[in-house]
């Protein structure tokens, strides 16, 4: 195997993942995409021990996009609901594991009963430090960008003061450095507004593996994937590092 190059650390310090795939698994079964997207949390908590266990410091998850609204009602009652009994099923063993939650996306139009719930999943984490779950949820990369620049001028930055520093201060995800692997399961090859600002540049791993199948195979192979990436920043190889490492 060719050795890794000094600019791709062994392990990313955050992957973010698009969790495709729950439908089409719980098709190929016979069964309602609730099925899916049931076993597809499963799927979320495994990967989550599974992340802390290698090190890795920020999990972000997409969960429910701006877009996933024009679903059938019924699904997006029933993804709702699913969240709620995640919470309340999952909550304290996240909790006692040292998972810090984090609910970023739009949380005008979710249900009171939502919020609550997500309030309470990061107040009762917000100490643990062992590995920072984001969940995207009613999110969008532009919705993201749109609602930063809104709080920028809000808080009257000037546009000759703004830059990307600034901007990314009032970014969903300003406390976590950009996403180093980018996974998608279910065979799709696109981005789908996900992370459009971090994303830069995060190394893309595609896989056809459903998401409710995906394991700590699976996370290997990407993670292995990323290790064997040269990253440059957009800079030739030797000063990559340099960028890389900020100085
Ligand atoms: C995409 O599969 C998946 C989603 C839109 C939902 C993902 C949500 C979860 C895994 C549950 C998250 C729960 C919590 C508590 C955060 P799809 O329905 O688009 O599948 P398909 O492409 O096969 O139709």
């Amino acid at each position: 195997m060719a050795e890794r190059p000094a600019s791709a650390p062994a392990v990313p310090r955050h992957v973010a993942i698009v969790m495709d795939g729950n439908g089409r698994w719980a098709k190929k079964r016979h069964m309602p995409r609730f099925f899916g997207h049931k076993q597809g949390v499963d799927a979320l908590v495994r990967t989550v021990h599974a992340c802390a266990d290698r090190g890795i410091e920020y999990l972000t998850v997409f969960a429910f996009s701006s877009e996933n609204w024009k679903r059938p009602s019924e699904e997006v009652s029933s993804l709702m609901g699913l969240v709620l009994v995640a919470v309340s099923k999952y909550l304290a063993k996240l909790a006692g594991d040292g998972v810090r939650v984090r609910i970023v996306g739009d949380r005008a139009q979710v249900s009171d009963k939502l919020r609550q719930a997500w309030q309470h999943a990061e107040d009762s984490t917000r100490h643990n430090t062992k590995i920072h779950l984001s969940v995207a949820f009613n999110y969008g990369g532009r919705w993201d960008i749109v609602q930063a620049c809104r709080q920028a001028m809000v808080a009257g930055v000037k546009p000759e003061d703004l830059d990307e520093a600034t901007l990314n201060s009032y970014m969903a995800l300003s406390y976590a450095p950009d996403p180093d692997l980018f996974i998608r399961t279910g065979g799709e090859v696109r981005i789908s507004n996900f992370l459009l600002w971090q994303a830069a540049y995060s190394e893309l791993v595609f896989t056809e593996c459903l998401w409710p199948e995906f394991g700590t195979e699976e996370l290997d192979s990407a993670l292995a994937q990323y290790a064997r990436r040269e990253r440059r920043f957009g800079a030739v190889p030797a000063a990559a590092e340099l960028v890389a490492s900020g100085s």
